[in-house]
């Protein structure tokens, strides 16, 4: 299990498909007979986002999955699917996130503040492509009371970021804004697929 979910459930991630087996094995005759338009999915159903929102919803995430399906996205849906919290999280890899390091560049590779308070500044972090520093100052999804430092030398090291991806110690304050869920309970987000 990735790091945090040992205690979860298999159940409350994979969900049981729609109606007996029965009936699946019905549904899928059809299907092959030409009879229906769609197969239907046995046993279980693959893990998806409204999965992970059940027990993560945060109001407030400033990377917010569901954006990524626009339009302006399309290339970096290409590179990275960020439109699914899987593409970063990867589960049963015993890590936290997945991820590589320098997919911020994917989205904000023209960033220039009109007022930047930091020194290199936003433009030039860029153009010297230093993406590995981004998660020093930043988290990703705002769910730590953290305001990014505007020195450079008061960032977060890169190996301790690279730590906590990997499954180690938060070197972001905790606890977080809004916690996990232990459970979920059976309806949750259901029809949302
Ligand atoms: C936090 C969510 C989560 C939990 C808990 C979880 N899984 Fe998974 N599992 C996933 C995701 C995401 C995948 C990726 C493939 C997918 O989308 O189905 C996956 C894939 C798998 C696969 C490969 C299936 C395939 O279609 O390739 C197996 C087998 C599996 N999990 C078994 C388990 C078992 C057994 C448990 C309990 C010990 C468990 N999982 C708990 C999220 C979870
Ligand atoms: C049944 C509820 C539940 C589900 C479903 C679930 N999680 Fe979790 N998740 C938790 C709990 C509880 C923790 C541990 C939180 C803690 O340590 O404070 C956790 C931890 C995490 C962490 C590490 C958090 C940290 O504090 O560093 C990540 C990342 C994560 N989950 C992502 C996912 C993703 C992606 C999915 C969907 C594939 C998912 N979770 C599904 C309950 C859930
Ligand atoms: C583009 C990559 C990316 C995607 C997509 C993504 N995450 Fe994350 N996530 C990260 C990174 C990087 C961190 C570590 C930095 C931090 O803690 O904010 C993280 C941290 C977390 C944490 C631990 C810290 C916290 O915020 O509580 C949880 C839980 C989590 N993600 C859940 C999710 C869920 C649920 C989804 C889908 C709704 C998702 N993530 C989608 C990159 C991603
Ligand atoms: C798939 C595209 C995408 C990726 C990848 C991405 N971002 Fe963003 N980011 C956005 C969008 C869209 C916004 C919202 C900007 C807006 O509203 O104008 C945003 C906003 C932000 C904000 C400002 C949030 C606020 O509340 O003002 C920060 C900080 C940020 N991103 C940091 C990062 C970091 C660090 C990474 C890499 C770990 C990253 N982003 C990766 C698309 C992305
Ligand atoms: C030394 C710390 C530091 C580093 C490194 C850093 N930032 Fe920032 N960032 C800040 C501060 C300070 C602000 C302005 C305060 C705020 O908006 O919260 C800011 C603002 C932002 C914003 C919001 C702009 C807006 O319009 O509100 C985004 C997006 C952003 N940074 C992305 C990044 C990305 C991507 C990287 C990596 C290239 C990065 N930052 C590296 C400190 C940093």
């Amino acid at each position: 299990m990735n790091s945090g979910h040992e205690q979860t459930a298999c159940e409350d991630c994979h969900r049981d498909a729609p109606g007996t087996l029965r009936q699946q094995l019905q549904a899928n005759a059809r299907y092959l007979l030409g009879r229906r338009e769609a197969p239907v999915e046995f046993g279980k159903l693959p893990v998806g986002n409204q999965d992970c929102l059940a027990c993560h919803e945060r109001p407030f995430d400033r990377h917010p999955v569901f954006r990524f399906n626009e339009p302006r996205f399309s290339e970096a849906r290409k590179a990275l699917s960020p439109q699914l919290c899987a593409s970063c999280h990867r589960e049963h890899s015993g890590q936290r996130v997945t991820a590589q390091a320098g997919y911020c560049a994917e989205c904000h590779a023209d960033i220039d503040l009109s007022e930047d308070p930091v020194r290199p500044t936003h433009a030039q972090l860029s153009a010297d492509g230093l993406w590995a520093t981004c998660l020093g100052c930043h988290d990703f999804h705002g769910n730590h009371s953290f305001d990014p430092p505007t020195e450079f030398d008061a960032r977060i090291d890169a190996r301790e970021i690279e730590a906590y991806l990997k499954g180690g110690p938060s070197p972001y304050p905790l606890p977080v804004r809004a916690p996990a869920k232990t459970e979920r309970t059976s309806d949750d987000n259901e029809g949302a697929r």
